[in-house]
This record gives C-alpha cells, structure tokens and sequence, in this order.
C-alpha cells in the first residue's frame, strides 16, 4: 500500500504538468475470456488512469462488451491479469467492482420508467431516516440531493418527480452518469452511451463524460463512433477480433487515422490489392497503403 501511495503522489505531479495521466486505478495485462471454446478476447493490455477517457472502439463482436464485462465484474476473464490500484484482482460480481469504485452504465440502464427521476437516483440505496421499526424513506434528503448532484454535473431538469420513462435516452444516459458519481466511482464505464441517439443528445452525453473527467474520474467509453471517440478521449483502443489492434494516445494519432482504422483499414488495402487483379473492378476510389501509411508510428498494443 505504501508503494502505491508514493505513485500516487508522483501521479498527482505528472498531472500537473498537464501530460501524463494518472496512476492507474484498473488495468488488464494480457487479458482474455473465453467462453467454452469461443475466444473472445486475447491478451488485451488497458490501463485506465484516473482523470483520462479511454476509448474502447472496435466492430462488432470484437470483444468491447466482454472487456468491460471483465472490468466491471460481470465476468471473469480466463487469462492474464487485471488489477485494481495495482493489487489483481477477481470480482464475483459487479458488487465487487462497485465496491472497488468500479461502475458501469449500460445502454439499457436498469432504470425504472415510471418511477421519478429522485427516485431512480437512489434505487437500492435509499436514504432512510428514523430509528427502526419507524425508518422511512427520506425523501425531502433524496430530492434536495439529486437536484445538488445532478447540478453539479450541469445537468438541469425541469422536474424531479417527472417518471424517468419520460427523458429522452440522453437524459437518462447522464442521471446515470450523475448517480455513479454521487456513489463515489472512481471508474465510470459506458457501453455505447451514444449508438441510439441523435447528434444533440450524443453531444450532450459527450459533455458529461467530459464533466466526470475533470471530476477526476477514470472513464472508459465504448463506442463504435471514431468521431465520438476524438472529441472527448485520451486514449483509443481499437480492438479486432478479440486482439488488441491499436492503442494510442491522443498525440500520436488523427481522427482521420482513427477512422481509418475503424473502416478496417489494412484489411481495405489487403483488398484493394486484390481486386485491382480483377477485370472491370475500379480501385481508385479505396483507401490503398499508401493513405494509411500514417498510422505506421503507432505501434499496436503500445
Ligand atoms: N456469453 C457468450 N457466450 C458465447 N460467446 C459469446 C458470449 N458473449 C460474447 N460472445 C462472443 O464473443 C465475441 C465478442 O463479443 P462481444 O459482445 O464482446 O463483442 P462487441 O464488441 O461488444 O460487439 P457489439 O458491437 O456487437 O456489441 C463474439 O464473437 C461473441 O459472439
Ligand atoms: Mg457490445
């Protein structure tokens, strides 16, 4: 514990200069989950530093769900490790991970629709006042609390008693954002926050993830969308086919490259080469090696 106090402390000096991330609070090393003999995700290396967005991106079935299934203590992984303030662990459920400050928002996000949005704020961890057997709910606290949190992010309601059923699917993404920091995460995963909502709400969400980073929490976004990605993120890993295809900082790669890599970009050349072979195919068009020659700095996995 000693050791990880004194990281802590040069972390905290790193970031002041403004560069480097803090000392990580979760990471896998070499991480991989099979289930039976599907493989789905193979030595996967992720850090996820306090006060940065790691941006997970990849097709689908490319193994973004089980990673964070693995971080969030929904499953265990099979192979490698993955450790909490640098001690490794294995969570039973995401209980555990909660308690370790571990949260993750899912797209469908257990909320329950015709309760008041207070209401859902605190579901399963009710304020209560009153010695038992006369405890009840405190709900003049549980109101005035998730009025202040939800402010605080800048999120602003008209009501607090209006069902959550009847926010829009960006407002419900951010009293879920809210929720976690009031209950004290410290790593907040979302799996593709923004796949079903319109650019407004996508910019809306993307403003409090912003928001919980500079709260100082670890966030991982999950996302198909490399333009989402660019606009908040520090870090990007692009995971293919269960494997660690990219991983980059901010500084060593451009949305354009990013994209690239998400459009499948050398598979794209392979292909080109290909079908330029083949009578009446025009190949002009395709992005060849030559247009993704700029990702070659940046090497996988580091
Ligand atoms: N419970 C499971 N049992 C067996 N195979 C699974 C299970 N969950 C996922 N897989 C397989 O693991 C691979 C990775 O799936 P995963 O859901 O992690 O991908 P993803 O990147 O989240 O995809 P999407 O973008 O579609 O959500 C896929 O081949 C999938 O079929
Ligand atoms: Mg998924």
């Amino acid at each position: 514990m000693t050791e990880e106090g004194s990281d802590a402390t040069e972390g905290a000096a790193v970031r002041k200069a403004g560069t480097a991330p803090g000392p990580p609070v979760a990471e896998l090393r070499g991480a991989g989950k099979s289930y039976g003999t599907v493989r789905a995700l193979h030595g996967v290396d992720l850090t996820v530093p306090a006060g940065r967005v790691t941006c997970v991106l990849g097709d689908n079935g490319a193994g973004k769900s089980t990673l964070i299934k693995i971080v969030s203590g929904l499953h265990r992984h099979t192979e490698g490790s993955f450790l909490v303030d640098g001690t490794p662990v294995r969570f039973d459920s995401p209980r555990d991970a909660l308690d370790r400050g571990i949260a993750a928002v899912y797209q469908d996000l257990a909320t329950v629709p015709l309760m008041p949005v207070w209401r859902n704020f605190f579901l399963g961890s009710e304020l209560t006042r009153g010695p038992w057997p006369v405890r009840r709910l405190d709900i003049a606290r549980m109101k005035e609390t998730a009025d202040r949190e939800l402010r605080d992010m800048g999120i602003v309601l008209d009501d607090l008693e209006q069902p959550v059923g009847t926010l829009s699917g960006g407002q419900r993404q951010c009293v879920a954002i809210a929720r976690a920091v009031h209950f004290g995460a410290r790593v907040l995963i979302l799996d593709e926050p923004t796949a079903a909502l319109g650019v407004r709400q996508s910019g809306v969400v993307l403003k409090y993830i912003a928001a919980a980073r500079e709260r100082g929490l670890g966030v991982v976004f999950i996302t198909h969308n490399p333009h989402h990605a660019y606009m908040v993120g520090d870090h990007f890993a692009v995971l293919r086919l269960g494997t660690l295809e990219l991983s980059a900082g901010r500084d060593e790669i451009t949305l354009e490259e990013l994209t690239n890599h998400m459009a499948g970009g050398a598979e794209l050349a392979a292909l080109k080469h290909e079908l330029a072979q083949v009578r009446g195919v025009d190949v002009h068009g395709l992005p060849g090696a030559a247009e993704l020659g700029g990702t070659a700095g940046v090497t996988p996995g580091g």
